[in-house]
């Protein structure tokens, strides 16, 4: 196990393939030499503390768990779980942990501090039912929405291990603060949208990415929930079911639907217009050799499309294009205004290209997929793994990783190849991949998504409960698909992330008890049991199956 992380690795960790300072954002580096600064005033640093005996014996293999409808979350053995933080607990006097919490992100404070650091959690959507109470056909008052808007967004949280090395929020940390459907948050781009130069606030925020420079790309997914959807026919608003929100905020639905930046330390964000609006799952982001960006982002809904974009400009996530991929030839399509007739004919400008991404992308020829949802990119191969989770439409009832090979292994390449990486199914144990996540070893973990309406029934009846999965690289059970966890109730695991050692798994528990008939027929208790009200939650996952997996060969 690394005790110091360094600087190589603490780059690696925030995503920048190449080491080179030339980039590296001020707010690290001011924060980095802080540091050192105040080290030098400071008295000498006490030695390390011995390291702590063993109390197990080092694993001989992962005993995978089989699949399960317990209402807790079970993990395979050699793993332990505690709770960092439920809805509604306090993250300062001010302000508390939001709803649904999904993806999770650790940002290290410096090079050598392990046990500590910011994390970010995306707050996704709401249910009225726990969030509001029992509605009926009562309309909400603006109270109430305002109540909604907040438990969305993010939270913000300085969390740091304690004596007995567990995980815990740093209560009332300068840096914890919520970002929240009222937000005001400015468009990252040369017009306005809508006639505005900013948007108030963000949501449906699923998954997400962390920049080079450490800040969050958090991801706008299912936007139409919240403000509806245009109707470009009509110029009306499409009838999409949604929270009742414009009764008080009648914001357009063009401010929604953005991969949205947010810096950990200030909680300053935008939303980058330049990566276009659809229901984002995450935006996956790999720094070039020569300091250009690349993103990786796909649009979660069935026969939906999978992008890429290549800024023009060092470090710019505003100049650049935006590409659609056409899975059959191997080719990014190029969603520039002026490399087609059919969009000049179809559209304003480059920025309704943009805002009607969907429309654009099918016009030019982007393969529909079967829900494009997390993308990773492969620490030991280099390709881009992509979940498609399912897609009803087509009879695809469990999904599969796609794996896309960009042509001589170049992030900027327009041609590729694509494959299946991994198909679910009974013979493979899963259905319907999620996010992924692959840690400092390369081992690749991935979470299922059954939706709460289809689990336990056929064909879904033998994968029980949703779960965490595991593919091992390395050592006799290389290749092979474990299940490590199952999820309590109508949950989904959701975000799983690595803190800077590999030694703890961050993970949210989403929705549990989703499908509650009323607060007093409730589906699940996690994670307080008895009678309580199930709180979605993140977990810090620990134990020796981590430190096994790290010292497979
Ligand atoms: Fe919010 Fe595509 O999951
Ligand atoms: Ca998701
Ligand atoms: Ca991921
Ligand atoms: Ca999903």
């Amino acid at each position: 196990m690394k005790k110091n992380l360094n600087r190589r690795t603490f780059l690696d960790f925030l995503g920048k393939g190449v080491l080179g300072s030339a980039v590296l954002p001020t707010v690290f580096l001011n924060s980095c030499r802080t540091q050192k600064e105040g080290l030098a005033k400071a008295t000498p640093t006490p030695p390390p503390p011995p390291p702590k005996p063993m109390t197990q014996k080092p694993m001989e293999f992962i005993k995978k768990l089989m699949p399960t409808a317990q209402d807790d979350l079970m993990l395979a053995e050699g793993l332990e779980y505690n709770v960092l933080i439920r809805w509604k607990d306090p993250i300062s006097d001010k302000d508390y942990f939001g709803y649904n919490n999904d993806y999770t992100a650790f940002i290290p404070l410096d090079e050598n501090t392990l046990d500590e650091g910011i994390l970010w959690v995306n707050h996704e959507y709401i249910s009225t039912l726990f969030v509001t109470g029992p509605m009926g056909f009562a309309a909400k008052t603006k109270l109430q929405v305002e109540n909604e808007m907040y438990n969305v967004g993010g939270s913000i949280m300085k969390v740091k291990k304690n004596a007995e090395g567990i995980w815990e929020v740093v209560q009332n940390d300068p840096v914890n603060r919520r970002i929240t459907a009222k937000t005001d948050l400015p468009f990252n781009w040369s017009e306005k949208i809508m006639g505005r130069s900013s948007g108030m606030g963000t949501l449906a925020n699923c998954s997400g990415g962390v920049t080079p420079w450490g800040t969050i790309l958090t991801c706008e997914e299912n936007f139409d929930g919240f403000y509806a959807d245009r109707d470009y026919a009509t110029g009306g608003l499409l009838p999409i079911p949604n929270y009742g929100w414009n009764r008080y905020y009648d914001n357009p639905p063009e401010h929604y639907g953005w991969v949205v930046e947010i810096d950990p330390r200030t909680g300053k964000g935008q939303k980058h217009i330049a990566l276009g609006r659809c229901a984002h799952e995450c935006a996956t982001i790999k720094e070039l050799p020569d300091g250009r960006l690349v993103v990786y982002t796909g649009d979660d809904k069935p026969n939906e499309c999978l992008y890429k974009f290549i800024s023009s400009k060092v470090g710019s996530l505003s100049e650049g294009t935006l590409y659609v991929a056409d899975t059959i030839a191997g080719k990014w399509l190029s969603l520039k205004y002026e490399d087609h007739k059919i969009l000049q004919d179809t559209f304003k400008d480059q920025t309704e290209v943009l805002i009607r991404l969907r429309e654009a992308a099918k016009l030019i020829g982007g393969t529909p997929l079967d829900r494009p949802e997390d993308i990773d990119i492969d620490p030991r191969t280099g390709n881009v793994l992509v979940s498609l989770t399912n897609n009803g439409t087509k009879y695809n009832f469990f999904g599969s990783i796609m794996k896309v090979e960009e042509t001589d292994g170049k992030f900027d390449s327009l041609t590729f190849k694509s494959d299946t990486y991994l198909a679910g199914g009974e013979d493979t144990g899963f259905a319907c991949p999620d996010n992924m996540a692959f840690d400092n070893a390369g081992n690749l973990w991935f979470t299922s998504d059954m939706s709460g309406s289809l689990m336990h029934k056929p064909p879904y009846t033998s994968f029980k409960n949703n779960g965490l999965f595991l593919v091992p690289r390395a050592g006799k059970q290389a290749g092979e698909i474990l299940q490590i966890a199952s999820a309590p109730t109508d949950a989904e695991l959701t975000g799983p992330s690595f803190s800077p050692d590999g030694t703890t798994l961050f993970l949210s528990v989403q929705h549990p008890g989703e499908r509650s008939i009323s607060l007093t027929q409730l589906s699940s208790h996690w994670p307080d049991g008895g009678d309580s009200i199930p709180k979605s939650s993140v977990v810090t996952i620990q134990g020796p199956l981590l430190e096994h997996l790290m010292n497979l060969e």
